[in-house]
């Protein structure tokens, strides 16, 4: 068999699931205007850090009475800023479908040795979210980035719950609608749907969240990082960009250039249509080939950011060495960057479709999926 060679290939092979693209206008000096070596205290580098929270509740359509914190680690710092802050006052129900879920399960049992109910599914699948008990508080992974799932939606969340909700939204927030009035917490880091950079982690807190931390002390004792209160009262400074250590006015001016591009494309309706489009190629391309399937069969929690596949064919030998093979192909042709799937996750490709992809690129991407296919099918 003669495998031809896709005459055009990606203009960017970037398709990492984190640090995700850039966004496509990108350039190193649309950062100049950082104030490198000046206090994040002056008022320069307030005015930046307000701009973030404020630019991050437009575009994402945050309610005015929800706080905006820019916390330290990533999406796992607000997360476990979170959770070591919030809960312990009465039981948890914990559902995780992936392995970042599985990792706040750990925090919550293993850690915190709390009492929690743990609901679980396999990769590509979600709980029954009929089944949740939100008199409990409630931990959850919007988008399963590591398994291509996410919740269709808020609905199964009621409105007059007495559990807080605390969601990891990394890999949805600005790619999916949020229901802010259903998440008491929502978390998520600059790195993934916008394409900024890592280090600080976004931390929303509903009104609700809020009377929690001012009317609940934790049984255990919390680092300076995690405080959000002093002397039973929340530490608004937090929350209006007084961040509680030393940021990165690098990364904040990255994160300001990509909220602009953001707005550039049509906010979040604009970021979520083009991770629409992105998805949809991948999907047609699926639905024309016998031998790759989605791992999230349902279409309804499929994910338009995190795109998992696996290979399905008789022919395949070893399904974990053929996957492996098939990335490092596309990898040394220069064509698919980190497109294999998590360590965690069962074997197979995972191509980001978040909106700092181009649609062209995942077009273009996708002759070279055969190619490879054909050319580890032909080498076994
Ligand atoms: C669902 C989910 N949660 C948490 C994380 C950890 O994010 P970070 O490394 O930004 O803390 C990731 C990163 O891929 C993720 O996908």
């Amino acid at each position: 068999m003669v495998i031809e060679t896709p005459a055009a290939r990606p203009a960017n092979p970037r398709f990492s699931s984190g640090p995700c693209a850039k966004n496509p206008t990108f350039t190193l000096d649309k950062l100049a205007d950082a104030p490198l070596g000046r206090s994040h205290r002056a008022a320069v580098g307030k005015a930046k850090l307000k701009a973030a929270i404020e630019t991050t509740r437009e575009v994402l359509g945050i309610p005015a009475d929800y706080r905006i914190g820019i916390v330290p680690a990533s999406d796992t710092g607000a997360m476990e800023m979170a959770m070591w802050s919030l809960l312990g006052q009465r039981p948890v129900e914990m559902l995780a479908w992936e392995s970042f879920g599985a990792g706040w399960v750990t925090d919550v049992v293993k850690q915190l040795k709390l009492d929690a109910t743990v609901k679980t599914a396999e990769y590509g699948e979600i709980v029954d979210l009929a089944g949740v008990d939100f008199d409990k508080d409630v931990v959850f992974t919007w988008n399963g980035t590591t398994s291509g799932v996410r919740v269709p939606n808020g609905d199964f969340i009621p409105a007059d719950r007495d559990g807080l909700t605390i969601c990891d939204a990394t890999s949805a927030a600005f790619a999916m609608d949020l229901p802010w009035d259903k998440l008491d917490v929502a978390t998520f880091s600059w790195q993934k749907v916008l394409g900024g950079e890592a280090a600080h982690g976004m931390l929303v807190l509903s009104p609700r969240a809020v009377a929690r931390l001012e009317s609940y002390t934790p049984a255990w004792p919390l680092p300076k990082i995690f405080r959000m209160t002093k002397g039973g009262k929340l530490i608004e400074g937090i929350f209006v960009g007084e961040t509680i250590n030393t940021p990165s006015m690098l990364a904040v001016e990255d994160y300001l250039v990509a909220l602009d591009w953001a707005k550039s494309v049509g906010g979040l309706q604009g970021l979520i249509a083009r991770a629409d489009a992105n998805t949809a190629v991948i999907a047609d391309f699926v639905e024309s080939r016998g031998w790759i399937e989605f791992l999230a069969a349902d279409p309804a929690i499929r994910s338009n950011t995190s795109v998992c596949v696996k290979f399905a064919d008789d022919r395949i030998a070893d399904g974990a060495a053929f996957a492996k093979a098939v990335a490092k192909r596309l990898e040394a042709e220069g064509v698919a960057l980190d497109i294999g799937a998590y360590r965690d996750a069962p074997a197979g490709l995972r191509i980001w479709c978040g909106g700092t992809v181009e649609t062209s690129d995942v077009a273009a991407l996708m002759p070279w999926l055969d190619w490879a296919f054909n050319a580890e099918i032909a080498a076994q």
